[in-house]
């Protein structure tokens, strides 16, 4: 499975980096807000750091203006993955980017069905959000399971991308189903690595070997 950090935060996005997991990294319009810069600056940041697929979304709602932005965009870097939005328009500009050899990641995919429609628009990842479908009382990981078994079905490429990611339960669950790559926040992330057990394991042995008065 890969990992993308679900950030626009460049120093989280370097820390994660040199952990050797980071396989990409995704962003959206709050994201970008969140982080108080100028997209575009942060974008030629974080490809700097991170040679994996870089997520930027346009903000057009109509054809002509994603395909201008999606321009502007995929100038910033060959790894730039245009972030499109699960619309008429958007999977419009989905298959003319994708047909021009540019990564298109579809987003804001909560049905089975629009899985379908992206992965027949060429998407190269559709992003199905499952802490947000979970909070209006879907299940999140059923919806990956769907979409799981219809891209299967007809050996469709496009790579499912399980994003608004909450717990480390999140990506263990959407591991088991076989979801492609996960987008999670850095600190969603670094909770992988905990285990009480582990800790208190530790404690023991370090106790233990200060006791044999050992050195190596
Ligand atoms: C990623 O591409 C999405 O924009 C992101 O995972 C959304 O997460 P949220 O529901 O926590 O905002």
């Amino acid at each position: 499975m890969k990992f993308f950090a679900d950030t626009a935060e460049i120093q989280e996005i370097r820390d994660l980096a040199e952990t050797g997991l980071l396989d990409g990294v995704t962003t959206n319009p709050s994201l970008v807000q969140k982080s108080g810069r100028d997209f575009v600056e942060v974008l030629r940041e974080i490809v700097a750091v991170c040679d994996g697929p870089v997520s930027a979304e346009v903000v057009a709602l109509d054809y002509d203006g994603m395909m201008a932005q999606a321009e502007k965009l995929r100038q910033v870097a060959d790894n730039i993955a245009v972030k499109v939005p699960l619309t008429e328009a958007g999977l419009k500009a989905c298959r003319t980017l994708s047909s021009q050899g540019t990564m298109v990641n579809v987003t804001l995919c909560f049905s089975a069905a629009q899985a379908l429609l992206a992965a027949k628009a060429g998407a190269t990842f559709i992003s199905p959000f499952v802490g947000r479908h979970d909070d209006v009382g879907f299940s999140g990981m059923e919806l990956i399971s769907d979409i799981r078994l219809i891209y299967d079905n007809y050996d469709y490429e496009t790579q499912i991308l399980v994003a608004s990611v909450r717990s480390p339960m999140h990506i263990v669950e959407a591991a088991k189903i076989g979801a492609d790559v996960m987008t999670a926040p850095p600190k969603v992330i670094k909770q992988l690595y905990k285990h009480p057990l582990t800790d208190l394991g530790l404690e023991a042995f370090t106790k233990d070997w200060e006791a044999t008065g050992q050195k190596l």
